[in-house]
């Protein structure tokens, strides 16, 4: 995962924040679809967390390791989730996190206008389309509120569940990297680069061309 955007974050939190002084712990964003609240990471969502991120399914097939251990899993959430554009995504029904999705800069996204998209959840809630569900929300907001021109989705070779995702969310496949670093796993692997960009976002949502 990239680290965000200083400037984007510092203008965005600015405007949010304007006559009111630096509000950015009262005035969280928050997100909300159908069946999912979008909300940032805290500390107290770490052991939550750590039930599906000690789940060698999840974490190695986004490039990231296994949490080791409860405390592990909160140093995780204070140095690298409990950022602006990372959400904890929340199920409405039981009011617990089951996993995250955000949007970040990294090589990929390196303009202010544009930001890559990332997720993962819980293996027990895997094919219900809450993933598609909670993207689809951040899309809308990255397009509408953050007014990013561009938004970038990649997946390693092998990883069809998350190919599907970006299919389903209308996507459109750019281009393969045959040898990407995975810095946080020691290795390389091939990967898959997809784009929306603001006018097929809404085009496909309003119908009607930019
Ligand atoms: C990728 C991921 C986020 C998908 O989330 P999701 O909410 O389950 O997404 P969907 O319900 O739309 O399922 C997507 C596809 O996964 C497959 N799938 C669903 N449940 C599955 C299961 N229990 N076992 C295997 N495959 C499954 C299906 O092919 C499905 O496509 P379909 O809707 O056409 O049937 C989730 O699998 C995950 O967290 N994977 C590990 C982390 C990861 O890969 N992150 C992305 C890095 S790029």
């Amino acid at each position: 995962m990239g680290q965000p955007d200083c400037r984007l974050r510092d203008v965005f939190w600015a405007e949010r924040s304007a006559g009111t002084g630096d509000n950015r712990k009262e005035t969280p964003m928050i997100l909300e679809t159908k069946r999912l609240i979008l909300r940032p990471w805290t500390e107290d969502d770490a052991e939550e967390c750590f039930r599906y991120a000690k789940d060698p399914r999840v974490g190695p097939a986004a490039g990231w390791q296994v949490h080791t251990s409860v405390e592990n899993t909160r140093e995780i959430i204070r140095n690298v989730l409990a950022v602006l554009e990372t959400y904890c995504i929340i199920l409405k029904e039981t009011g617990l996190p089951v996993g995250s999705i955000g949007l970040h800069h990294n090589d990929l996204a390196v303009r202010d206008d544009e930001m890559e998209l990332g997720y993962w959840l819980g293996v027990p809630y895997w094919g219900q389309g809450l993933v598609p569900e909670a993207a689809e929300e951040v899309l809308r907001h990255a397009f509408q509120d953050l007014g990013l021109a561009r938004v970038w989705c990649a997946y390693y070779d092998g990883n069809t569940k998350s190919k599907r995702v970006q299919e389903k969310l209308g996507f459109r496949y750019q281009w393969t990297n045959e040898s990407v670093p995975v810095p946080l796993l020691g290795e390389t692997r091939m990967g898959h680069v997809n784009l929306m960009t603001k006018e097929e976002w809404r085009e496909a949502h309003h119908g009607l061309p930019a």
